[in-house]
């Protein structure tokens, strides 16, 4: 069985103090749970505070964002290496929201997955439609193109601990989640594609995550689709209380399978 994973994508929000609170309470809170890989992914600015408190604790860190080169003159960016200097194990990669503010392309994308696992980091690659491209009946056609193109050129050994995230964009934010039933259909593509593109193993191995308004109160249902292995939560995930219970819940789901 794959391991769930619980994430919260703190975006642009919470200064040091808030942050510290948060990642406080969420590590209480959570404490017992070891059958799900729990992840925070705060502002850059407050990991390496939040590392110092959960080291040897079962919560891992990661960023929201890296640049596909080592070093360089690239103000404002920060690089794979950066990021594992202050306790990051993770990286979220291609989010909808740096494919449309920050003009992210495939390309883009796949660069910084490769650089992300060449540096050590373990890649989240977002991936999802607009709701024009789902209205045109396109999802599965764009989801496809953005799989293959952030993956493009590198192997199933090198990809062996890639973490992709489904997040239809129409979803996020917006307190419309998608139906258990639309989001499996796309993480089953998904999952088929990673087959013909790889081996029927690599697609069975690779965690998929939902992502698009995941709250306490979907996500079971959610979870419980065969091929939906854990959830990349924004809004839901700056409330200490909220997030914990969608821990324990998926951690009681998976206990009950046999987890
Ligand atoms: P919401 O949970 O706020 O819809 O955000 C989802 C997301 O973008 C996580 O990366």
């Amino acid at each position: 069985m794959r391991r769930p994973i619980i994430a919260g994508n703190w975006k642009m929000y919470k200064d040091m103090d808030e942050a510290v609170q948060l990642a406080n309470e969420i590590k209480r809170g959570a404490y017992r749970i070891d059958n799900v890989e729990i992840i925070l992914c705060p502002p850059f600015t407050n990991i390496s505070e939040i590392s110092e408190m959960t080291v040897e604790s079962n919560i891992g860190l990661g960023g929201q964002n890296c640049h596909w080169e080592k070093e360089g003159a690239y103000t404002g960016e920060i690089s794979v290496a950066m990021l594992k200097s202050v306790g990051c194990r993770y990286v979220i990669i291609g989010h909808s929201e740096r494919r449309k503010y920050f003009l992210e392309t495939d390309e883009i994308v796949g660069r910084k997955v490769n650089a992300a696992i060449a540096g050590g980091l373990v890649p989240i690659m977002c991936v999802g439609e607009t709701l024009e491209e789902r209205e045109a009946g396109k999802t599965l056609e764009v989801v496809k193109t953005q799989v293959t193109g952030g993956l493009k050129g590198l192997s199933a050994d090198y990809l062996d601990k890639l973490i992709i995230a489904y997040e239809p964009v129409w979803a996020i934010g917006t307190g419309k989640t998608a139906t258990p039933a639309q989001a499996q259909e796309v993480h089953a593509m998904i999952r088929k594609l990673l087959k013909e593109l790889y081996s029927e193993e690599f697609s069975y191995s690779r965690r998929i995550l939902y992502g698009g308004s995941v709250k306490p109160d979907n996500v079971l249902e959610l979870m419980k689709e065969d091929d939906i292995d854990g959830g990349l939560i924004g809004g839901a995930s700056l409330k200490a209380d909220g997030f914990v219970d969608m821990i324990k819940i998926t951690s009681s789901l998976y206990a009950e399978k046999g987890e």
